[in-house]
């Protein structure tokens, strides 16, 4: 069975292919926005400690039962159980996750149609094509449409060439290009007047927020979202890991890349922000809040680059084609959960899987376009602030509790036959059992009765 399934070739091919899925448009939309409304520096305090101590250790969870499993999640968490109920559970969990991540992928298809769109309406600009430019700026129904097709078509065309000439091959293409991408763009705008300011907010906490629980769930919600983790698509990736290598210190690289990516959007986009204000572009409500969280850098973005000449015309072509990018290794990332899950479990070839599924997402989103007030928030909120924090949970439980623990150090060892001896298997195992599980589900109280 294992031998039929997709492996990727390389650490290095993993590596890119987990970090590709991790980092997306949560880094470089969510992450800075969050950071933008819940006190600058100090969100980035919560959300660094949250992503290092809860994030990486649930992460850790997945890759190693994916691993251990080489199968989806309803398959390896069934794998693992140790009875009827848990068994059931198991694939209670597992089917969950496969649909949370389709609808995730339902409203993440047309956020990123948007990138797709703006970055070609400055191409259409900057060749003089000014209305198609206009049209491609505008938030139409039509525009918002074709788009979300677009991308889902893209998704669609990767995900069918599978683990190694799909995911692998186009993640490790694409992500250099994104940082590289970042980096000037960072470069670029720390040069412009105004960002000192924005540095500012960023890196100087204002202590009275830090333990708020608003700025605390918010973050934890970040640090998930931004991870991939509670829906088994870092499982599925697990499974696709060879029993050589050292999953902790695989999902070790998976977690530094994704939090300095998240971390270097910030140098980006709250600087962008100020320098953006400093040009007469209005980024505040009276009351001091940001004008519409959400929609912030699809409006306040494409106006500073307005106000920027060609430079500004360079830059949004750059920068939404970045966005773009990242959201395509993010994309290709959810699909293979319920992909993964239908080829196995049900004996469907890849294509007519992708072929199928793909479609259906692709029903989904424009169900939620033509409903967008009343759904979309919706969609996000279920998905992002409730089931995957709980789904989070249930993963820690079954590699915690139902798990033995001798099975999970065996699963170490097959990377790293010393795996006993390390500070990882002295602090996790307690860790995952008690730590994740009692934090995770405190501050998802906390969200739900606040
Ligand atoms: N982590 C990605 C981002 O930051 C999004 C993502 C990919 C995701 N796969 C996921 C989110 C699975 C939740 C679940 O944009």
């Amino acid at each position: 069975m294992a031998s039929s399934r997709g492996e990727f070739s390389s650490r290095l091919g993993f590596i890119m292919a987990a970090a590709g899925s991790a980092v997306g448009l949560g880094n470089i939309w969510g992450f800075p926005t969050q950071a933008a409304s819940n006190g600058g520096a100090a969100f980035l305090l919560a959300y660094l400690v949250l992503a290092f101590t809860l994030a990486y250790p649930a992460l850790m969870a997945e890759l190693i039962i994916g691993r251990h499993a080489h199968a989806n999640a309803v398959g390896a968490l069934r794998l693992i159980s140790i009875g009827p109920k848990t068994r059931f559970l198991g694939t209670c969990s597992g089917s969950i996750g496969f649909i949370v991540a389709s609808l995730i992928l339902s409203f993440y298809a047309i956020v990123a149609g948007w990138m797709v769109a703006l970055g070609l309406s400055s191409l259409a600009g900057l060749v003089g094509l000014s209305d198609l430019s206009q049209w491609l700026g505008e938030f139409g129904l039509v525009r918002n449409i074709v788009f979300m097709l677009i991308f889902m078509g893209l998704t669609i065309g990767i995900i069918t060439g599978g683990v190694q000439e799909g995911i692998e091959r186009w993640s490790t293409r694409l992500m250099p290009i994104l940082l590289v991408a970042l980096v000037l763009l960072v470069a670029y705008v720390l040069t412009l007047d105004g960002a000192g300011e924005g540095l500012k907010v960023y890196l100087l906490p204002d202590f009275d927020q830090i333990f708020t629980p608003k700025l605390i769930i918010a973050a934890l919600g970040s640090a998930f979202f931004s991870l991939s983790l509670g829906v088994g698509t870092m499982l599925i990736y697990g499974s696709y890991i060879s029993d050589k290598e050292n999953l902790s210190v695989l999902g070790g690289w998976v977690t530094l890349i994704d939090i300095s990516i998240a971390v270097l959007a910030g140098f980006l986009v709250l600087p962008a922000m100020y320098v953006a204000l400093h040009n007469g572009v209005e980024i505040f409500t009276a009351s001091g809040a940001l004008i519409s969280e959400d929609t912030l850098i699809f409006t306040v973005l494409p106006e500073l680059f307005a106000t920027m000449g060609l430079a500004g015309v360079i830059v949004s072509v750059v920068f939404f084609v970045l966005m773009s990018i990242a959201a395509l290794t993010s994309s290709i990332s959810m699909l293979e959960v319920p992909v993964a899950y239908t080829i196995e479990e049900h004996g469907v070839s890849r294509r007519t899987a992708v072929i199928a599924i793909g479609s259906a997402i692709a029903v989904c989103s424009t169900i939620i376009l033509f409903n967008f007030e009343t759904l979309f928030g919706l969609v996000v909120a279920i998905t992002t602030r409730y089931s995957q924090p709980l789904l989070g949970f249930v993963f820690c439980m079954y590699a915690g509790w139902v798990w033995h623990r001798d099975n999970l150090l065996q699963e170490l060892q097959k990377g790293n036959p010393g795996a006993e001896h390390t500070l990882f298997w002295k602090i996790w195992p307690w860790y995952v059992r008690l730590v994740c599980p009692i934090i995770i589900l405190t501050i998802f109280v906390q969200s739900v009765i606040g």
